[in-house]
């Protein structure tokens, strides 16, 4: 698939712009601050219904402005589809597909697939589970709304039980009316610990075979999912609906829910030992490229297509080993590159965007042919 063209209006530093891609490679180029990212976080909301850097939408309007609105249009193998999604101070966030507005969120994953990698994402390995969370959490949304709906229901029952933990005290009330509350809770985590591993499961050959590839086989890795034990949704509910009852004591004295999904994590062990503690800063950077190379392998596949690939301010970091890896993954497909600059020039036709106080402007360079 590939992004033909993206419409802002009153996004970030961008006043109105259409700025049209090139079905290969784009290379994105542009001083600091003058609106790269902003370019690619508009493409990227059209694929995981939010941005990839921040939390709050508001960030995403125009200084000073009530309005603003991102749109994309992306070339399928079954036909061309556009995504838009405005967000306004009264009427707040909305999708539309094709010009027709989605009655929930988790309708458009799938449209827009893409892989986006950023010198954030070193935080995947190096800092909370959070982080490794949200990862998985918004890998698997991307390729299963019913998922992201799993979730929001989790989050849902979630916030119900740690309602009652905080305001009901009496005890044998408490116990009488939690049980239901675990039931549900329980119920829905199963199916999304069951759905988390099994995508762990699919990423962590192609991870572990790119690593060994990248550092000439010496090192070894293997991505692990902690959490509740159990092969079926049912046995791992059961492990859930186990735990809850165990530490109900101990959410009392805390007044929320110690244990379930949102607690767990991904382990990435470095020849045996956690990367998180003992990798060194190199390894870890390789792991997360790692893990950006499985993901692509892992949603071709999912897809049937090529996702997108987005390099936010990270290829140039990377050295020619390493950029000749990932090139050589994208193969056929479209890439949006960013950076200050690009020392790398692709050996075929490319797209070159440049960026000025948000205003873009676009040249094709072709490949030179030597003349025999
Ligand atoms: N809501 C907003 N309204 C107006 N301007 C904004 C808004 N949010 C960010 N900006 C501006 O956008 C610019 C940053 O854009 P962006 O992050 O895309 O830069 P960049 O070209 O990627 O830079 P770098 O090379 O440093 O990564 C800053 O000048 C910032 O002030
Ligand atoms: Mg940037």
């Amino acid at each position: 698939m590939q992004v033909k063209w993206v419409k802002l209006k009153n996004f970030r530093n961008y006043n109105e712009a259409v700025v049209e891609f090139s079905p290969r490679i784009n290379l994105i180029s542009g001083q600091n601050g003058q609106g790269k990212t902003n370019l690619v976080e508009a493409v990227m909301l059209n694929a995981l219904s939010k941005s990839p850097r921040t939390a709050h939408d508001e960030d995403l309007k125009m200084q000073g402005e009530t309005h603003t609105e991102a749109e994309v249009c992306v070339s399928r193998n079954y036909g061309d589809v556009t995504i838009k999604c405005v967000i306004d101070s009264e009427c707040g966030k909305k999708f539309f597909i094709n010009s027709n507005e989605v009655k929930k969120v988790s309708d458009i994953f799938g449209s827009l697939v893409a892989v986006y990698f950023s010198p954030n994402d070193l935080k995947i390995v190096s800092e909370s589970p959070a982080e490794r969370r949200d990862f998985m959490d918004t890998d698997i949304s991307q390729l299963s709304g019913s998922y992201y709906n799993l979730l929001q229901r989790y989050n849902k029952i979630l916030f119900q039980r740690n309602r009652l933990l905080k305001t009901v005290h009496d005890k044998t009330l408490l116990a009488d009316q939690i049980d239901i509350w675990n039931e549900q809770l329980a119920s829905v985590a199963g199916y999304i610990v069951k759905t988390r591993k099994n995508f762990i499961e699919k990423l962590k050959e192609p991870a572990k075979a790119t690593m060994k590839y990248m550092t000439k086989e010496a090192d070894n890795l293997d991505i692990i999912y902690v959490g509740a034990q159990g092969e079926t949704a049912e046995e791992i509910k059961a492990e859930i609906l186990k735990s809850l009852k165990f530490n109900f004591e101990k959410d009392i004295e805390l007044g929320y829910t110690s244990v379930g999904p949102h607690r767990d994590d991904i382990k990435f062990a470095l020849n045996g030992k956690d990367a998180k503690v003992f990798a060194s800063q190199g390894q870890q950077r390789s792991i997360v490229l790692a893990l950006k190379l499985a993901e692509i392998e892992v949603f071709e596949k999912e897809i049937g297509e090529k996702p997108i690939l987005v390099l936010d301010d990270v290829f140039s970091e990377l050295d020619s080993s390493r950029q000749k890896k990932l090139y050589d993954k994208f193969e056929g497909g479209q890439v949006l590159m960013t950076g200050t600059m690009f020392r790398f020039k692709p050996a075929e036709d490319y797209l070159a965007l440049t960026v000025k106080n948000g205003v873009v402007k676009s040249k094709i360079t072709q490949k030179k042919v030597k003349n025999s």
